[in-house]
C-alpha cells in the first residue's frame, strides 16, 4: 500500500502537469440518445444498492433491463434515492469515504435507497484515460436513470452525488438522460482536463433541476488545480476560499506521515480534495451545526467581512439542506470552517474607524480578537489586517469556532510584527467604537470603549476592550420607528 500511495502522489503531480483541456473532440453520441438503450450487454458500470446494516458491502446489484432486481434488492420505490459516484482510483478499491457517506445518508434518511456506482475498473487507469472514461460511465448512469424512469420511478426523488471525476460522470449523465433528475451535488469536481471543457463533457447547471457544488482543492493555476476552479452549478461554495482546507497544510500532513507512516502520503494530495465529502457528511449528520455560506464577489472581499448579508438569497446553507436557489448565473459563495467535524464556525464582520494625530499607514498587521458572549467565549483569534491608515475605516472577518451567543464584550490586541517596528516609537491608533455584524444571526451591534471615551490600540501593547454600547437600544428604537412609518400606523404594528 505504501508504494501504491507514493505512486498516487507521483501520478497526480505528473498528470496535472501534462494535461490538455478536453474540448478537442465531440462525438455524435453526445447529441443523440436513440437506439442506445435497447441492448444493455455493453454496460460495465455496476449499481450496488447498499444497506444501512452493511454500508461497506456490495450485497445486491440493480441491473438495467432486469426488473426483478428491483424487488430482489428491496429497492423502496416510494422513497428517495441517492446515487454516489466515486472518482479516480489508484488502488482499484473503494476509498473509505464511500461507506461513510452511505452511512450518513442512511442516518439522515433511513428509508432512502443509497446506490453506489462501481466503475472502479475504468477509474483505475492512467488519469487521462480515466478522465476520458467519464463519458462512457456517464452514459451508463444515464441509461440507469432512464430505466428507473421507465419503471415509473419519479426522477424528482433522485439525487446524484459525484466526487472528483464522479462529478463529471454525473454531469455527462445529466446531459444524456431523457429527463432531468432533481439534484446533482458535485464534491470538488476534478479540474485537470475539465477546467476548459465544454458543458457536455463536465458538470454544468443544466444537468439537473438543481446543481450544487463544493470546491475544496483549487490550488494553483487552472490547469494544475486538482479541483475545478470555475463555478459549474447553481450554487458553488468555496469553503476557506477553496484552496487549502484547515488541517490539510503540508506541515499537518507531514506530521501525519511521521506518526502513521508512509501510508498517509496520499493524504497530502487528497486531504483538501476529500474534505468536500466530509463537509457534506457533516451537513447530513450534524443538523444542529448547519454551516452557512455567503455570496461574494471575491475571496478577498469575503475575508474583509464585506459579504455577510443574507438579503436576497445572498446566504445559503452548505450541503444537504441547501436552499435550491437558481440564479441566472453561477454565484460564488464563501465560508470558513473548522479543521474537524463539526466544521461550522460563526462569522463576524468587525468594522472600526481608526484615528490618530499622526499620519500612519501600516500593512499586513497581526491582530488578536477575543469575543465574549452569553453562550461562550473565544480568546485570541488570530487575523491579519491588510491595511490600516489614519482616519480611515477598516473591516475584517473574524470566525469563531464556538458559539458565542449574544456578544457582550470584544477585545482587540495589536501584536508586534517584528522587533524593528517598536524601535522607532510605538505605533498607535485611537478607537471610539466597533461595529460588529454576525453572519449567522444577521444582528448588528455597536461596541464602545470600556474605560473611557476612546480606547488605545497600541502595537505590541495592551488589549483594547469594548463593551456593548447603549447606542444599540437607541438604534433599535429608531429601526422600530422606521418600521412603524413603513407600515403606516401603530395599530397594524400592535397586531403583528
Ligand atoms: C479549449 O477551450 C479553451 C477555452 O474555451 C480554448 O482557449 C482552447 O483553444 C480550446 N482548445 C481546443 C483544442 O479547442
Ligand atoms: C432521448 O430520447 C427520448 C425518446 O426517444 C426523447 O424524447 C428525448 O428528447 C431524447 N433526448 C435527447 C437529449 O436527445
Ligand atoms: C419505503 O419508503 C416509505 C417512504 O419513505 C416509508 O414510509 C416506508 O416505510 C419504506 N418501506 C420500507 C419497507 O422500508
Ligand atoms: C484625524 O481626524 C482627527 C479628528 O477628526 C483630527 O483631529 C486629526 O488631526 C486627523 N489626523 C490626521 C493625521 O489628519
Ligand atoms: C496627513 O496626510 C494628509 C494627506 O497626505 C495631509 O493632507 C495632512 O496634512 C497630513 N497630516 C499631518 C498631521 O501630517
Amino acid at each position: 500500500m505504501g508504494k501504491e500511495n507514493l505512486w498516487l502522489l507521483v501520478i497526480w503531480i505528473s498528470l496535472i502537469k501534462s494535461c490538455e483541456p478536453l474540448n478537442t473532440t465531440t462525438e455524435s453520441v453526445f447529441y443523440s440518445n436513440t437506439t442506445l438503450y435497447e441492448d444493455h450487454s455493453d454496460i460495465e458500470t455496476r449499481f450496488s444498492l447498499r444497506t444501512s446494516e452493511e454500508p461497506d458491502e456490495d450485497v445486491c446489484y440493480l441491473v438495467i433491463g432486469k426488473e426483478a432486481t428491483i424487488s430482489e434488492c428491496r429497492f423502496n420505490a416510494s422513497s428517495q434515492t441517492f446515487v454516489i459516484i466515486h472518482g479516480w482510483s489508484v488502488s482499484g478499491l473503494f476509498e473509505s469515504w464511500v461507506y461513510k457517506l452511505v452511512t450518513a445518508l442512511y442516518e439522515r434518511e433511513p428509508s432512502a435507497n443509497v446506490i453506489v456506482v462501481d466503475w472502479l475498473d475504468r477509474a483505475s487507469q492512467h488519469y487521462p484515460t480515466s478522465a476520458e472514461n467519464t463519458r462512457l460511465v456517464g452514459k451508463d448512469v444515464a441509461r440507469f436513470v432512464n430505466w428507473l424512469e421507465d419503471l415509473e420511478y419519479p426522477l424528482e426523488r433522485l439525487h446524484l452525488l459525484g466526487y472528483s471525476l464522479g462529478a463529471h460522470v454525473a454531469g455527462v449523465a445529466g446531459n444524456l438522460m431523457n429527463h432531468k433528475v432533481n439534484r446533482i451535488t458535485g464534491l470538488d469536481p476534478a479540474g485537470p482536463r475539465f477546467e476548459h471543457a465544454e458543458d457536455l463533457r463536465r458538470l454544468s447547471p443544466d444537468d439537473a433541476n438543481f446543481v450544487d457544488v463544493l470546491h475544496t482543492n483549487i490550488r494553483g493555476t487552472p490547469d494544475l488545480s486538482i479541483g475545478i476552479q470555475r463555478p459549474v452549478g447553481h450554487v458553488d461554495i468555496y469553503p476557506n476560499g477553496g484552496a487549502v482546507q484547515p488541517g490539510c497544510t503540508l506541515q499537518n500532513t507531514m506530521k501525519l506521515i511521521a506518526s502513521f507512516g508512509i501510508n498517509n502520503m496520499d493524504q497530502l494530495v487528497k486531504c483538501s480534495h476529500e474534505r468536500s465529502v466530509h463537509l457534506f457528511i457533516d451537513s447530513l449528520v450534524n443538523q444542529q451545526h448547519q454551516s452557512m455560506a455567503f455570496r461574494c464577489s471575491s475571496k478577498e472581499a469575503f475575508y474583509k467581512g464585506l459579504c455577510l448579508s443574507c438579503r436576497k438569497n445572498r446566504c445559503n446553507k452548505l450541503g444537504y439542506g441547501v436552499n435550491k436557489i437558481r440564479t441566472s448565473r453561477s454565484a460564488k459563495m464563501y465560508l470558513k470552517t473548522r479543521e474537524l467535524m463539526p466544521y461550522k464556525v460563526f462569522h463576524y464582520q468587525v468594522k472600526v474607524h481608526v484615528f490618530s494625530q499622526k499620519n500612519l499607514s501600516v500593512v499586513e498587521q497581526p491582530m488578536q480578537v477575543s469575543l465574549y458572549g452569553t453562550h461562550g467565549e473565544q480568546e485570541g483569534i488570530s487575523i491579519t489586517v491588510p491595511t490600516m491608515s489614519t482616519n480611515s475605516t477598516i473591516s475584517f472577518l473574524v470566525a469563531a469556532d464556538v458559539e458565542i451567543g449574544d456578544l457582550l464584550m470584544v477585545k482587540l490586541k495589536w501584536e508586534r510584527d517584528s522587533y524593528l517596528s517598536t524601535l522607532f516609537g510605538k505605533n498607535e491608533f485611537i478607537i471610539r467604537r466597533l461595529r460588529i455584524k454576525s453572519g449567522e444571526t444577521q444582528s448588528k451591534l455597536i461596541f464602545s470603549a470600556k474605560e473611557e471615551e476612546f480606547a488605545h490600540l497600541t502595537q505590541g501593547g495592551e488589549e483594547a476592550v469594548f463593551v456593548k454600547s447603549k447606542e444599540n437600544q437607541e438604534s433599535r428604537r429608531q429601526a422600530r420607528l422606521h418600521r412603524l412609518k413603513m407600515h403606516g400606523s401603530f395599530f397594524n404594528q400592535a397586531t403583528e
